[in-house]
């Protein structure tokens, strides 16, 4: 949350920070701001805006300064409202700050440093800059380290010193923050997307260090300032990725993308047909060995973990629970030696799903992580690293990192599976060749989008939706649901189907759009029954079914066939359809796709 930018080098920096900007627009984008050191005197500009990045933009137009350093930032409001004041970066004396995080003991330093008559906006920020300000008298070190002492919380702080014309210092703790050098400058950002228009090299900032930005290097320190050499990591996508190259929405292309990035997360894990981890560095003891498992994640990670439930718990037989993330630290959870926690996130650096992560190894848990993103915290913090190879993921809403989630949690279940003695040779690679035509039966279901354009339609007009299905189609139903409201601002739920008639069902009208999955065989004329007892009541009917299932009669108004015959395996072309039907509402209606209101990409606050 909150894209943060700063650079320092030969080049304009006004023209880095907003290109950085609208590459970290998704992370937040209720206002926007920079400010930048001019060189010359203590002269420092600082343009600051409620709004989107093109707003800031539009802003700039006019300004007329030559700089090479300064720092830029897209807010996603915590502390204060959506205004002008409380956008960053904030500046107090000779600091100029920008942050990402939260800080706790904010109303105890104002009261303790009677800072309340000297505040202008409304937000946590302006406190450190006001602290950092009242240690700072020449030597920034000593400011920042009495400062960091001073605060509880989460931060990622870039700060300016207005005496101090080229050099911008950082120090974190949680909030992510990236580094990288080349030679036009030094960058710092809130992500890797930003620096990679100029590098594919660089550096996670590590926690309680304080980095320094100079146009000829980067240097780190830690608190006592002893020099800090930090691993080097390298990206391994280019622009290109995360650019939409012809649609008209990330979204849209991401959608796209599921097809390869669901072979690129498969492929390089098959050994003869068979999963194998040994490139991961995943033992099978860890696989073999727990007695339990406990899948941790929020929102669309945590739906993929309850696919992954679904699927792993009945051919495993071992308890599988998922847990809410931000849940997990205040129901004591039943977490111990003998349990492997599997973490899934996509950005590695949803701090709900971090905290649970480290409550876990407190307890004694293995933890074994599917991440998106290379180097994030998450993924340091493991035991063990499963990466998913989506690529970069920019469109809030997430797609195709549910995608290779999936493929993830059905390869471990495979390998699981065979290692525990629950699946023969041949079945693991029955399993397997099936798991790998996933990407094929994506690809038709993107090869034929009208009909799904129809369905969005009627979707779009609509003020609720339902999403029901009993058994996998159930767990298949929580993400379809969460997709639409997210985008689309419709309210929609997701329900066990044969849950309805204990009270949802209330809610059914004449035309509620209901979207009946029923793609399991064995459960398939139980859902049919409930799929009449809405439609008894008016409800229009999306029906996803298997390729060659008997329709009754008059049961549906929109029916989609998904190309897989065996049950386990249509989440990835269900998947699709529900992600395009989202997709579709959503553009019908006008909304910002890629940006819908009050959300952002990695929640990196609790
Ligand atoms: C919804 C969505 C979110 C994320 C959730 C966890 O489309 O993207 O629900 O899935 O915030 O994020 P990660 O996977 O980065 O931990």
């Amino acid at each position: 949350m909150c894209g943060i930018i700063g650079y320092t080098g030969h080049l304009d920096a006004l023209k880095v920070l907003l290109q950085g900007l609208e590459q970290l627009e998704y992370r937040g984008y209720d206002s926007a701001g920079i400010a930048l050191l001019s060189g010359k005197g203590d002269d420092k500009f600082l343009i600051k805006k409620a709004g989107p990045v093109a707003t800031l933009k539009d802003a700039c137009e006019k300004l007329d300064v030559e700089s090479h350093c300064g720092i830029g930032h897209t807010r996603w409001a915590t502390h204060g409202g959506v205004n002008d004041t409380n956008a960053h970066p904030h500046i107090a004396g000779k600091v100029t700050l920008i942050h990402n995080g939260i800080i706790e003991n904010y109303h105890n330093i104002i009261e303790k440093f009677g800072f309340r008559d000297s505040l202008v906006s409304e937000t946590d920020t302006e406190v450190a800059a006001r602290l950092l300000d009242y240690y700072y008298s020449k030597d920034p070190y000593e400011a920042i380290r009495k400062t960091i002492r001073e605060i509880t919380g989460s931060y990622a702080f870039c700060i300016m010193f207005e005496d101090i014309h080229d050099k911008i210092f950082c120090v974190r703790n949680v909030s992510p923050m990236v580094a990288a050098h080349m030679k036009d400058g030094s960058f710092v950002a809130s992500d890797v997307t930003a620096v990679i228009p100029y590098t594919n090299r660089y550096f996670v900032i590590p926690e309680y260090q304080i980095v320094t930005l100079t146009k000829e290097e980067i240097f780190v320190q830690d608190l006592e300032g002893h020099p800090v050499s930090p691993e080097i990591l390298e990206v391994n996508w280019n622009i290109e990725a995360a650019q939409k190259n012809g649609f008209p929405h990330y979204m849209l292309k991401e959608i796209h993308e599921q097809p390869e990035a669901l072979r690129n997360t498969i492929t390089p894990r098959l050994k003869d047909g068979l999963p194998d981890f040994s490139e991961d560095g995943i033992p099978d003891e860890v696989l073999a060995e727990c007695e339990k498992i406990s899948i941790v994640a929020c929102g669309t990670a945590m739906y993929a973990g309850m696919v992954g439930k679904a699927l792993i718990e009945p051919i495993i037989k071992i308890p599988v629970s998922v847990n809410i993330a931000s849940e997990f630290r205040y129901e004591s959870p039943l977490v111990d030696e003998k349990t492997l926690v599997l973490i899934v996130s996509q950005s590695g650096e949803t701090i709900d799903t971090l905290a649970a992560l480290r409550l876990s190894k407190e307890c004694g848990a293995k933890v074994l992580s599917i991440v998106n993103v290379k180097g994030s915290t998450i993924a340091r913090e493991s035991d063990y690293v499963f990466y998913t190879h989506a690529g970069p993921e920019i469109a809030v809403a997430s797609t195709k990192a549910y995608m290779v989630q999936l493929a993830s949690l059905y390869l471990i279940g495979c390998r699981m599976a065979m290692i525990r003695g629950k699946f023969t040779e041949n079945t693991a690679r029955d399993f397997i060749s099936r798991l790998s035509g996933a990407s094929t039966a994506v690809e038709k279901i993107l090869e034929h989008k009208e009909q799904i354009k129809t369905a969005a339609s009627v979707v779009a007009k609509a003020k609720d939706a339902f999403f029901v299905g009993r058994g996998l189609d159930y767990a298949f139903s929580l993400e379809g649901s969460l997709k639409l409201k997210e985008i689309s601002y419709i309210h929609a739920e997701a329900y066990a189907a044969g849950e309805l008639k204990h009270g949802t069902i209330a809610l059914i009208e004449e035309n509620t759009p209901v979207v009946a999955l029923a793609t399991q065989d064995h459960i398939y004329g139980k859902t049919i029954s409930n799929i009449r007892e809405v439609r008894a009541r008016g409800a229009f009917v999306i029906l996803i079914t298997k390729t060659g299932a008997e329709i009754p009669e008059d049961i549906c108004d929109i029916h989609f066939a998904v190309p897989m015959s065996h049950d386990r395996f249509t989440v990835f072309p269900v998947a699709a359809i529900l992600q395009l039907l989202a997709y579709y509402t959503s553009d019908m209606k006008g909304l910002n796709v890629d940006k819908p209101r009050n959300l952002a990409k990695s929640v990196t606050v609790e």
